[in-house]
């Protein structure tokens, strides 16, 4: 079985290829290195450099590599920048992801695990949020991602293409061997940020809005490991070889934590005073975000190992503290 991992050099999809190769599957992966980064590819992924929506590209992968189901990570993913820029979103993630369906058909490629997220519910209307609540994206990135998953229901029914599309909550932590983690330029997201000041790479962490409807006043969210992320990727490879059917599943922990209390965590684990300052809400953020992975468990025997903040952002700071300036 040879695995193809699609945006393999990116934060979560590196992660993914890592728990390829250590469960002894064969791996190739392609990434265009627009936002990913060649050392975070382990050295045993063949890797080819190139764009998805390129055919002759993926005509030559195809050639050369007897594929058998495609994981797929290629994708911008930054909320704000897409609010600016929606059109860029729409061709990067939806066009692009369209192109590379038609070349998979092509070449009789009829298994996709789909990197999806939590955007595609937007303001929820009530937690723990399940698969089959009301899909409102807030944001064009959201939009995107849930477009794909609607291309992917009709080229299932129309191609017998069979998809498995993993709509993460938070990401984070870092692999356990400390080689690989979380690096984006610029960077946005929380529990990095927050370690980058504990670093003194920042001098204060901006917390957007303290006004929530919270128990601290400061949004919620559910954050999972990335290791456990890249285990329930090789779960949904070995459900769709097995012959079940295309299906969605939440990926989450179940656990909400304010920010503050990602601030406090981090001050624990990193023995550094973190500080902070309250600024406006940042548009677009829900209050609370928390996952049911009910299904996850029950239909893929998902189980996350990483269950508590401690030990995620544990992971995380031994990759940062190591890596001040990610892979430069
Ligand atoms: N936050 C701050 N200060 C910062 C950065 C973040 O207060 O400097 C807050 C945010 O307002 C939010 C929380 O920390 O309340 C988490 O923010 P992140 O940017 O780390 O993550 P998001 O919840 O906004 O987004 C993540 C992924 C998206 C995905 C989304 C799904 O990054 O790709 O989850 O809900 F779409």
């Amino acid at each position: 079985m040879t695995i193809l991992v699609l945006g393999g050099a990116g934060y979560i999809g590196s992660h993914t290829v890592y728990e390829l190769i250590e469960n002894g599957i064969d791996t190739v992966v392609a990434d265009n290195l627009e936002t990913g980064h060649i050392e975070a590819v382990h050295p045993k992924a063949r890797f080819y450099k190139g764009d998805i929506s390129n055919e002759l590209f993926l005509d030559n992968v195809f050639n050369k590599e007897k594929i058998d189901t495609i994981i797929h990570f290629a994708a911008y993913s930054i909320v704000g920048e897409s609010m600016k820029n929606p059109l860029k979103y729409y061709d990067n993630n939806l066009c692009k992801t369209k192109a590379l369906l038609e070349t998979m058909i092509k070449h009789n490629i009829k298994n996709i695990v789909f990197s999806s997220t939590a955007a595609v519910y937007g303001e929820p209307e009530s937690v723990p949020i399940y698969e089959n609540d009301k899909l409102q994206p807030s944001n064009p990135y959201g939009e995107t991602k849930l477009a794909i998953e609607k291309m992917f229901k009709w080229a299932d029914t129309a191609y017998a293409l069979r998809y498995v599309s993993l709509r993460y909550f938070n990401a984070a932590g870092a692999h356990i061997s400390g080689n690989i983690g979380e690096f984006h330029n610029p960077e946005t997201h929380l529990i990095p940020i927050v370690l980058q000041t504990a670093c003194g790479k920042r001098e204060y962490i901006s917390v957007f809005g303290d006004d929530y409807d919270t128990k601290d006043g400061t949004c919620i969210r559910d954050y999972i490991h990335v290791s456990d992320l890249a285990k329930a990727h090789i779960s949904a490879v070995k459900y769709l070889k097995a012959g079940n059917e295309s299906n969605i599943f939440n990926l989450g922990n179940g656990t909400g934590f304010s920010v503050k209390e990602v601030i406090q965590t981090a001050e624990k684990i990193t023995k550094q005073h973190i500080p902070y300052k309250i600024e406006q809400r940042r548009y677009g953020d829900p209050a609370k975000l928390i996952a049911s992975s009910e299904k996850a468990k029950k239909i893929l025997n998902w189980q996350p190992k990483y269950d508590t903040l401690d030990g995620i952002i544990s992971t995380a700071w031994n990759w940062h503290k190591n890596h001040k300036n990610g892979y430069n």
